[in-house]
């Protein structure tokens, strides 16, 4: 039965497009193994019939690619069942297939036996025995509907599929991209610093840290599926705080991972830690630079336990502190301890904050990190309602926190203004703006400006002397 008649000249159109060569063709047909001696693979592919293609006899070019080799539209390819293209038999010839029905599951051009199983983002997909795909429906970090809604939306920021997070649920997200765990009221309460505005001071409507400190703000690092951020936030601030009070004399990017391993009074290193812990240990311990004591976390995907901490410190004399041990990365030398004096919390009235970054340098800041934010890619974030319709599962937040380094104002292509404060997050320089994030300023987004800490580098006199 031919539904082809006009096969063979709709066969020299084709040959062009096909781009099989005859002779190749030839003797690759003659030696190839069959392709359903191997299994048919595309089960349900419509090959010939798509082209239209069913050629008499031998045709060496009446054939298509397929998954990678090539099958035959013509009767030739019959003679041993083995080089058919998988619809040649019910299309061209108008008879069920000669090979029984596959046992098992097709995915992207493969089949998988019953029980076999792929990954759909975060999701682990089974073949059923009734040859069906189950999947699992948990939330993903990277949900492209929620993508779409939020670029769809005018919210003031883009999102997009930061590739790290494809293939994390959105509880992983929750569980190791976090890490600062909310300080009780006591601490919550502590004494604030109130700085006051003189009358009539007025405030530069922008202002950024690495522009009034230029090479003495250091670029935002990357905790992996470490929850660290409590350590990580605090090295960032104490960085930069370090080398501005020093005035570029000391330029540490200081060690996260001297503060994951070694403060471990109350803190849980890569399952989360209090900020008040990390700046006593920093005041009273102090920690070496990140090259002398690098992150050991990039590799865990589950936030297993802390490897033990390499190096103490002991006083010197005058409250400086000496490392007990040589760097754990055996090619630095310099094992300096760097130090901090009391943090202090500021009031969170916006211009306060923006006073004392001004003067003394980046702060540190507390925030409520929700479902939506791991998707930033640009913009001036604010939290959306995008997720309000979905299941509780899908509405998660978790506390993090992060290193505010200047502020400004954008005006939308609607009309509005939106006032915004520049920060660094710790998820590396490929998230959001280079590592960076804008996020609404002057009305407490996301606690944003609720529990905001400074703290001046501890700079002696012999400090300022050398490099
Ligand atoms: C194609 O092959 C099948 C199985 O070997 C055979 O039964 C059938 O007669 C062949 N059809 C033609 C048209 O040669
Ligand atoms: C997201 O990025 C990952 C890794 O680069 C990629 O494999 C995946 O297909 C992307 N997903 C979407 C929806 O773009």
């Amino acid at each position: 039965m031919w539904r082809c008649p006009l096969g063979l000249l709709l066969l020299l159109s084709l040959a062009g497009h096909v781009a099989l060569g005859a002779k190749q063709g030839r003797v690759r047909r003659e030696l190839a193994p069959g392709l359903h001696l191997r299994g048919i693979r595309d089960a349900g592919g419509r090959y010939c019939q798509e082209q239209d293609l069913c050629c008499r006899g031998r045709a060496d070019d009446c054939a298509l690619p397929y998954l990678g080799a090539i099958c035959y539209c013509d009767l030739f390819c019959n003679r041993t069942v083995s080089d058919c293209c998988p619809d040649f038999w019910d299309f061209c010839l108008g008879v069920p297939p000669p090979f029984p029905p596959i046992q098992g599951c097709m995915h992207g051009g493969r089949i998988y036996p019953v029980l076999g199983t792929y990954w759909d983002n975060c999701n682990r997909c089974t073949c059923q025995e009734n040859r069906q795909w189950q999947c699992d429906q948990e939330p993903c970090l990277v949900d492209p509907d929620m993508i779409k809604a939020i670029n769809q939306g005018n919210y003031g920021w883009q999102a997009g599929n930061h590739s790290a997070f494809w293939g994390m649920t959105l509880d992983e997200g929750i569980r190791y991209r976090l890490g600062t765990i909310r300080p009780s009221s006591l601490v919550m309460n502590m004494h604030e610093i109130y700085t006051v505005l003189n009358p009539g001071e007025v405030l530069p409507t922008a202002f950024e840290a690495s522009e009034k400190w230029p090479n003495l703000i250091h670029e935002p690092l990357d905790q992996g599926n470490c929850a660290g951020s409590w350590a990580f936030s605090t090295a960032a601030v104490a960085s930069d705080r370090v080398s501005i009070h020093s005035l570029g004399h000391m330029t540490p990017v200081l060690s996260p991972q001297n503060l994951l391993s070694c403060d471990t009074h109350q803190q849980q290193g890569c399952r989360g830690g209090r900020l008040d812990g990390a700046w006593w240990f920093l005041r009273r311990r102090g920690v070496v630079s990140d090259h002398c004591y690098p992150f050991s976390g990039h590799e865990q995907d589950e936030a297993g336990p802390t490897p033990p901490c390499m190096m103490h410190s002991r006083a010197m004399g005058r409250g400086k502190r000496q490392a007990t041990a040589r760097c754990p990365n055996s090619h630095v030398n310099n094992n300096d301890i760097y130090q901090v004096t009391p943090v202090y919390r500021l009031g969170s009235n916006d211009k306060e904050i923006m006073k004392e970054l001004m003067e003394n340098g980046p702060v540190q800041a507390l925030m409520e990190v929700h479902e939506d934010f791991f998707l930033y890619k640009g913009g001036i974030y604010s939290h959306t309602p995008v997720s309000l319709g979905r299941p509780e599962r899908h509405r998660r937040h978790g506390t993090h926190s992060v290193k505010i380094t200047g502020w400004g104002e954008e005006t939308l292509p609607d009309g509005r203004t939106l006032k915004y404060w520049t920060a660094a997050n710790s998820w590396g320089p490929a998230w959001g703006e280079r590592g960076h994030f804008r996020i609404v300023r002057g009305v407490n987004e996301c606690d944003i400006e609720s529990f905001v800490l400074g703290v001046w580098g501890r700079v002696g006199m012999e400090d300022m002397g050398h490099h």
